[in-house]
């Protein structure tokens, strides 16, 4: 494993988030009194650590085993409305206490590995709220998923909790589809069909699908959005996350030109997470 790092000003911290979008690896602290940040990704190989120099500049060290094998300290148990405590805790006796400890929440355990998405993220833990509201208005019906970027499966693994029928899950990260894949065992979800795919090489069923969610950042978005609007079926719900809000305007005219619109935009920190669906859809609508 070798660590790439660069020290940069803080005001650049968005567009570093930017060009390692979706990089589960990329690791950003404040330094120098908040006036400094360093930027560290991890990669399997040099040649890609040195492709990152290439690009960025910065320096490449190589890591020590015992540097790599340090316990990662476990997020705190995340809990989202009335319905989920999502827990790093993986040991059968923490578990069942903290099962004891919220009889009325569905509990999904997401160990902290390469993937992006434990729930401790804003976007992550929004798009969780969305998706709960959005499973409450479908009661009752029988409700398709595609979440796409779904890092460790995550938003697919809440969204079979919640009662969803066909549940499909994509990443062009193959590390992440076998966390994610590791992870809808662990939860009960094993039915999800997880995919190793790009989303904007993506070729989505004819009938889409009733409920589409992609945290996948402003730039991908921006470039998806007309596979996002085809994989969507008529009155489908649409939510979407990884939005910086200094980006949110360009992603949303973005959108609009894909006939897609949002009636809910909820902004955590200096991201943006909305919900919403086909304009036609939305502009016919009563509520
Ligand atoms: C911000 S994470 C979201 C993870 C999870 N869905 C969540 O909400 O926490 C974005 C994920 O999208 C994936 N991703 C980025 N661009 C992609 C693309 N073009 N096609 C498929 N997956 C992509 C990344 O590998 C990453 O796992």
């Amino acid at each position: 494993m070798f660590v790439w790092s660069k020290l940069s000003a803080a005001q650049w911290m968005d567009a570093w988030e930017e060009r390692f979008a979706g990089n589960p690896n990329l690791v950003i602290e404040v330094v120098k009194g908040g006036k400094s940040i360093r930027v560290r990704l991890f990669c399997a190989t040099r040649m890609e650590a040195d492709a990152v120099v290439a690009q960025f500049g910065g320096s490449v060290r190589k890591m020590a085993n015992s540097e790599w094998n340090k316990p990662v300290e476990a997020p705190r148990p995340v809990k989202v409305r009335d319905v989920f405590v999502l827990t790093a805790e993986n040991r059968p006796k923490e578990l069942a206490a903290l099962k004891k400890a919220n009889p009325k929440r569905e509990i999904i355990v997401i160990p902290p590995e390469m993937a992006f998405g434990t729930g401790d993220h804003a976007t992550t833990s929004t798009c969780l709220r969305l998706l709960v509201d959005v499973a409450r208005a479908r009661k009752g019906t029988d409700w398709t998923v595609a979440d796409l970027g779904t890092g460790t499966g995550v938003l697919a693994i809440a969204a079979r909790k919640l009662g969803s029928g066909e549940t499909y899950a994509c990443d062009f990260d193959p590390l992440a589809v076998e966390v994610a894949i590791r992870n809808t065992g662990r939860n009960g979800t094993p039915e999800i069909l997880m995919a190793e795919q790009d989303v904007l090489k993506w070729k989505p069923r004819k009938k889409g699908y009733d409920v589409v969610m992609a945290n996948l950042f402003s730039t991908v978005l921006i470039e998806a959005w007309p596979v996002i609007a085809k994989s969507l079926a008529p009155k489908g719900d649409l939510i979407v996350s990884g939005i910086l809000a200094t980006q949110a305007w360009e992603v949303f005219k973005a959108a609009a030109g894909s006939g897609l619109g949002f009636t809910k935009v909820v902004k955590k920190g200096k991201w943006v997470t909305a919900h919403g669906g086909h304009l036609v859809d939305l502009i016919a609508s009563e509520k």
